[in-house]
């Protein structure tokens, strides 16, 4: 079975062929990366207007690229939720568009199930139940997969998502947006003990995380620092960098131990762009090591947003039955 995905919930628009939710034909991301730099982060108009220009040259090379036509494909899948409003409107109303013109099924896909089926497609074995923790820019999220479309909620972000704390950091660096992957570089060449920052805990919600104190200390001494006359050379922004990459990857192993030590070692899959990371995947790795667990890592094309986990979730939510209609909305906020 052959499912077209469509994924345009934030700055990538992407469109993606995957057959029986495993097999990649074709995974096609045009970034607005470039668009949005000069602005130091994503403007959601603009947006918008960029997932407009690309979407049909995206979709056609997707099914060009399977070397497909429309005609071939058993289903449509789309990110109706969790994103920017204006962004994914553009990817369901094409969608719905599409399907109703072809008469193929539409599939509604929540985006932070499918960060975590980017792990199907390369893990053939990885069947649900297993956590999940999904770490990107709009999302930090700790969760149960109890099967292919049936989620819990174990904790998530109350403020900054990882991802944005990592790209605030980077900008009072001077590192260009989105800066999550030069803080990577950056901290491996750093001392990760030279400042002491902390991160929130969240009362009554052990799970639950909290990052944008510790991006505020970050900016805070960055700014002492500067106003002082300190030059940001690189040594500083290394040390930085390390300090608070250190900081923020110990809030999510000290969540994940404390849930090893109630639950034993479980398999656990770690998703989103933030898996990219270098340090957390090798942190996570080790944790997931002393429990016993078995980590699930997706390859680093995977982990930041891309259309082939949007349908790759699209096939199992088609096979537990659920549709769109031409009524299909689109929502910024949306419990996974
Ligand atoms: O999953 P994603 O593409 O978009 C959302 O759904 O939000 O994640 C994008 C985020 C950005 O904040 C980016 O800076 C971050 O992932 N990112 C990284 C790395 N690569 C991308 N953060 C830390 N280390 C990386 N290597
Ligand atoms: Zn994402």
């Amino acid at each position: 079975m052959k499912i077209l995905g469509i994924e345009s919930s934030c700055d990538e628009t992407a469109a993606a062929v995957v057959e029986d939710g495993r097999k990649v034909l074709s995974s096609v991301v045009a970034s607005q990366i470039d668009i949005h730099a000069v602005y130091g982060g994503v403007v959601p108009e603009i947006a918008s207007r960029a997932h407009t220009e690309a979407i049909c040259g995206v979709v056609n090379s997707a099914l060009e690229q399977a070397e497909v036509t429309i005609n071939d494909i058993d289903a449509i899948s789309v990110t109706n939720a969790p994103g920017l409003i204006g962004a994914l409107l553009t990817g369901v109303s094409f969608a719905k568009g599409l399907a109703f013109s072809t008469g193929k099924p539409l599939v509604p896909v929540h985006h932070i199930r499918g960060h975590v089926a980017a792990n199907y497609l390369v893990h053939e074995e990885l069947k649900p139940p297993f956590v999940a923790l999904v770490v990107s820019g709009g999302h930090t999220s700790l969760m149960r997969v109890n099967d292919y479309t049936d989620y819990s909620l174990i904790g998530c972000a109350r403020d900054d998502a990882a991802g944005e704390a990592f790209d605030k950091c980077a900008r009072v660096l001077g590192l260009p947006y989105p800066g999550g992957a030069a803080m990577d570089k950056l901290a491996g060449l750093g001392d990760s003990k030279k400042y002491k920052f902390t991160a929130g805990n969240v009362d009554g919600a052990e799970f639950d995380f909290s990052f944008s104190g510790l991006k505020t200390s970050v900016i805070n001494l960055v700014h002492s620092e500067t106003q002082r006359g300190r030059v940001m050379d690189e040594e500083f922004k290394a040390d930085v960098a390390a300090s608070f990459t250190s900081t923020l990857i110990k809030t999510i192993t000290t969540r994940l131990e404390l849930l090893f030590q109630r639950e034993g070692g479980c398999n656990i899959v770690l998703a989103g762009g933030v898996a990219a990371n270098s340090h957390l995947r090798k942190a996570v790795g080790e944790t997931a090591e002393k429990y016993g667990a078995k980590l699930y890592l997706p390859p680093l094309k995977l982990c930041g947003d891309n259309a082939a986990m949007i349908a790759s979730q699209g096939y199992f939510e088609f096979l537990d039955g659920v549709r769109g209609g031409t009524d299909l909305n689109a929502y910024a906020t949306k419990s996974v």
